[in-house]
């Protein structure tokens, strides 16, 4: 059985902490499970006025989402809340009015900074969201890497300790994904 997953990563710098933890964790995930990552540094600012337009880029991340069956969202925190390119990414696939690709989407969020908070405003922000998007969000485990530039070897690789952990994570993941998965095929009965 095939998964897809799309992946966010909520910082558009070249070297984001980020996006190293992020590349740990799609290493980690198990064979059957495809990663496409949704590119957001190019999407115009949302206006509603587009609405009744097309923009290459809105449709391409529109299908990319439409067609995952789950998002994994990785991101850094900035001024206590989410990037502002990730909030756009949400706001463009939430419209067209009735038309949001994050209505029952499967969706788990987590966070690094180099911080002692780990970001964890930006994750409950994404929450807070996808829960006014009706999106299945996973609650556990929360993962908020705190002094993230700590857990990051001189080469960029992940220290051996939050390997331990993030595996947990992928683990809860691909079970919340799957179980969530045969929930639906159970209410087509
Ligand atoms: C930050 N940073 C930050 N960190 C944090 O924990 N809470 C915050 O509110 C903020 N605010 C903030 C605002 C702006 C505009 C920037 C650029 C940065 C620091 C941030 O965590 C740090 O730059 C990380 O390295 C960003 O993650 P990436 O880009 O390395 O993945």
């Amino acid at each position: 059985e095939s998964i897809t997953i799309a992946l966010i990563i909520g910082s558009l710098r070249k070297d984001s902490i980020n996006r190293k933890f992020a590349e740990y964790v799609v290493s980690q995930m198990p064979s059957g499970v495809t990663i496409n990552e949704v590119n957001i540094a190019d999407l115009p600012l949302y206006n509603q006025d587009y609405d009744g337009t097309t923009i290459d880029s809105y449709e391409r991340v529109r299908q990319q989402l439409k067609a995952a069956d789950a998002v994994l969202i990785v991101t850094p925190e900035h001024n206590r809340t989410m990037p502002a390119a990730l909030k756009n990414v949400i706001d463009i696939a939430s419209r067209p009015y009735k038309q949001s690709v994050w209505a029952d989407k499967k969706v788990a969020v987590m966070t690094a900074s180099p911080s002692s908070y780990g970001g964890i405003n930006s994750g409950l922000d994404v929450r807070k969201s996808m829960q006014m998007l009706s999106a299945q969000m996973m609650i556990r485990p929360e993962v908020h890497l705190s002094r993230a530039t700590d857990s990051l070897n001189e080469d960029g690789s992940v220290s051996e300790r939050t390997q331990k952990y993030l595996q947990k994570f992928v683990e809860a993941f691909v079970d919340f994904v799957a179980i969530a998965d045969s929930r639906d095929a159970d209410s087509n009965n």
